[in-house]
């Protein structure tokens, strides 16, 4: 029995056999010259694009449809594009479509033999609803298991600068205290006290670090006298007036939604004291027996949410958002130029999460 390609015995029959490969396989095909410059794409490109073969072909680079490629495992940067590569058997990309949207799709790239048209074939397949929901929960994963590795680091930390560094500087200043109360010159009594005075500070530095990196108040006793403690230095250290008002039942939650709420109020409470020339901020704690909603209002000078987002700002609030969004929750933020700033989170709270 003779194969297929022994019964195409012209070239012509085996062009028009690939020209319509080419032009009715469901993945797309792209062809990019030696510059980057599109050369053919087929049908199933332009579908998925939006564009059509005549605003792509010799008029569009390859890099404005790529919003950015990664392996299976890590991103990769422009610099290491599957263009500069003889053959890339597998990547993810983000296509960019003809309505501005970000496309996620497969690909693989082979670079064509010289005395080809073009340079480079890629084939391009669209990453399927499951691939997409897999990966998505993959990265949550990734970034829960960042987010409660740094929180177990910072109390690492805390708690060695309290118990270690913060033991020995006590300790000094006991013994310098020891050394104040016995028969000494004038000069010497001085350099004590200067001493005592410096090892003081010392102490109530190391205090401070500790707290900032995970104030041992939230595990120990819970969120609300954290967040009392939290604000008792805020107004200490900007002139603040803060005011918390709790509503609803008062209780231990998770340890997980205890430091989220935490840290998503205290980048809140460090953005008005940073950025809002506030005079006043207000946190309302409610307790609505399914969700938590935590509500930061400040006085200050406002600001333009979308844009601050848009011009690279806000890796503080993206934060917020990660953090609330995994354990289903939402960050609201309310803003204009002079109109204060409100944030609103949300996180539901289930049964066993208390
Ligand atoms: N309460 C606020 N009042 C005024 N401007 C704010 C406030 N919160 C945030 N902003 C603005 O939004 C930007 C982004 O904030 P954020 O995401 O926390 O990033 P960062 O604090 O690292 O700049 C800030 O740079 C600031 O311009
Ligand atoms: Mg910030």
């Amino acid at each position: 029995m003779s194969t297929w390609r022994e019964d195409l015995d012209t070239s012509s029959e085996m062009f028009s056999l690939m020209q319509s490969i080419f032009a009715n396989v469901s993945d797309a095909i792209l062809v990019v010259d030696r510059d980057g410059l599109i050369a053919a794409v087929n049908a199933a490109l332009e579908q998925m694009t939006g564009w059509t073969e005549k605003e792509l072909v010799g008029i569009k680079h390859i890099c404005e449809l790529c919003l950015g490629m990664a392996t299976c495992m890590e991103e990769t940067s422009c610099a290491d594009c599957f263009f500069k590569q003889v053959q890339m058997p597998s990547f993810e990309m983000r296509l960019r479509t003809r309505d501005g949207r970000d496309y996620p799709v497969t690909a693989s790239s082979a670079r064509l033999p010289d005395g080809a048209n073009g340079e480079l074939v890629m084939v391009i397949r669209d990453m399927s609803a499951q691939q997409r929901t897999e990966k998505e929960r993959y990265q949550h994963k990734l970034t829960n298991y960042a987010i409660a590795a740094q929180e177990e680091e910072r109390k690492r930390i805390a708690r060695e600068l309290h118990d270690g560094v913060g033991q020995a500087l006590y300790s000094i200043l006991v013994g310098l205290n020891v050394v104040g109360q016995g028969h000494l010159s004038d000069p010497i009594r001085q350099h004590v006290n200067d001493l005592l005075q410096m090892t003081s500070k010392a102490m109530e530095e190391v205090k401070r670090m500790a707290l900032e990196l995970r104030p041992s108040a939230l595990d120990d006793l819970g969120l609300l006298p954290a967040l009392r403690s939290l604000m008792k230095r805020v107004e200490k250290s900007f002139d603040i007036q803060v005011e918390l008002h709790v509503q609803g039942e008062r209780r231990r939650y998770s340890a997980a939604m205890e430091t989220a709420l935490y840290r998503i109020v205290q980048e809140a409470m460090t953005n008005t004291a940073k950025y809002a020339k506030a005079s006043q901020l207000g946190i309302v704690f409610e307790d609505r027996e399914k969700e938590v909603v935590v509500t930061i209002v400040d006085d200050g000078i406002g600001f333009e949410v979308e844009k601050a987002l848009h011009t690279g700002k806000g890796l503080g609030i993206f934060g917020m958002r990660e953090r609330a969004q995994l354990l289903g929750g939402t960050v609201d933020i309310r803003s204009a130029p002079d109109e204060g700033t409100t944030v609103i989170v949300r996180i539901p709270v289930s049964k066993e999460e208390t």
